[in-house]
């Protein structure tokens, strides 16, 4: 697959493929704890490997397939899409502001006009134009958050703020890392949350909930979380954990020299924005895989992928998932990926 749109986000003197140069390398030091890791959007952050972080939406070589890959999981199970009644206000917000920042990142590509009360978007990639009026249904195809799903590759939320927190009230969802938003539609920030280990003690929810409250219209921040992948697969939503549990167990029996092409470090690049018209917050989030092989290209994430994952309390690597992979993927960069330990 590919496509005419410009990817490049840096001028790249290493002769690494996009896929690596643009990673979100996540670690800044050789030990990973929770924390309410926040910051400004939209500063380019430069890695050992190249960059990533210009825009609050990214669009990449994978655009056309996991597009393609959203409307076989949204055919298969329409509950990825989930809208409580009082957030149709916040659905097309979420909708022009995410055509706003397509346009903005890549104008190329997209482009969002107005005339009067219509609206024209437009996005050459699939050669799709669609106007619609702020707030009439009937002008669109689809409710319109369905609608903006189809045209990038972040799954969102959209939160609510009442009674003093924050409620998970929206979503289109289909590249989920072990959790379900079917599950998870409805619940207080806090109540999402709650299996996560360690962050309830150390107040790093909490502070994370009063932070969102307290953004301003059009204000952006992003974080990063991560774990661990057996192949390039985004669907890991609870919902379809009986087709990729078990490669988990699958991975660690077999032979080790295949663990650098299907193990991945998975990267959610995270974006969280106030939105002017409906005052809820909409959290982005940008599904990242490459491959231990690939890491082990660029010696400086090998070695520290290498002690993060070493040192991880078996707590955190237990509610990642990644009690079995961790192991062999500890023994492939030490045998292969140029690890000395
Ligand atoms: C999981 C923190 C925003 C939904 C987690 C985890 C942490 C965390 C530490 C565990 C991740 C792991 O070990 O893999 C934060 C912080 C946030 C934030 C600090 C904001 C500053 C959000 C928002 C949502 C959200 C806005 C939207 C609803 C989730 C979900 C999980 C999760 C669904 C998985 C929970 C499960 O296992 O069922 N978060 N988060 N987070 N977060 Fe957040």
């Amino acid at each position: 697959m590919s496509t005419t749109i410009d990817l490049a986000v840096r001028d790249d003197d290493l002769g690494l493929p996009d896929r690596i140069a643009r990673f979100p390398f996540p670690f800044t030091r050789d030990t990973y704890r929770y924390s309410t890791n926040v910051e400004p959007a939209g500063s380019p952050v430069a890695t050992a490997a190249g960059g990533w972080g210009r825009h609050p939406v990214d669009i990449d070589g994978h655009y056309l397939d996991d597009l393609t890959e959203r409307e076989r999981i949204l055919g298969a199970d329409p509950t990825r899409f989930q809208s409580l009644p009082h957030m149709e206000i916040a659905q097309w917000d979420a909708m022009v502001t995410l055509m706003r920042m397509l346009a903005d990142a890549y104008p190329e590509t997209f482009a969002l006009e107005r005339d009067g009360e219509a609206r024209l978007f437009v996005n050459r990639a699939l050669g799709l134009e669609q106007s619609f009026v702020f707030g009439d249904r009937s002008t669109l195809p689809d409710p319109p958050l369905r609608f903006i799903g189809r045209h990038l590759q972040e799954d969102v939320v959209l939160l609510d703020q009442r009674e003093g927190a924050l409620w998970g009230d929206a979503g289109l969802v289909t590249f989920a890392a072990d959790w379900s938003l079917r599950f998870d539609v409805g619940m207080s920030f806090r109540q999402i949350h709650g299996p996560v280990p360690r962050v309830h003690t150390e107040g790093v929810i909490p502070r994370a909930e009063q932070f969102l409250m307290g953004l301003q219209a059009g204000q952006c921040y992003r974080r990063t979380n991560w774990s661990l992948s057996v192949d390039r697969r985004l669907d890991q939503s609870t919902e379809t954990y009986p087709e990729w549990g078990r490669d988990r167990r699958l991975l660690a029996e077999g032979p080790l020299e295949d663990v650098g092409r299907r193990l991945h470090l998975r990267v959610e690049v995270q974006h969280l924005v106030r939105l002017g018209v409906s005052g809820a917050i909409m959290f982005l989030i940008r599904t990242h895989l490459l491959s231990f092989e690939d890491i082990a290209r660029v010696p400086e994430w090998s070695g520290r992928l290498y002690s993060v994952l070493d040192e991880l309390p078996d707590d955190m690597a237990d509610y990642k998932g990644i009690m079995r992979t961790r192991g062999p993927g500890l023994r492939w960069l030490r045998t292969y990926g140029g690890v000395r330990s």
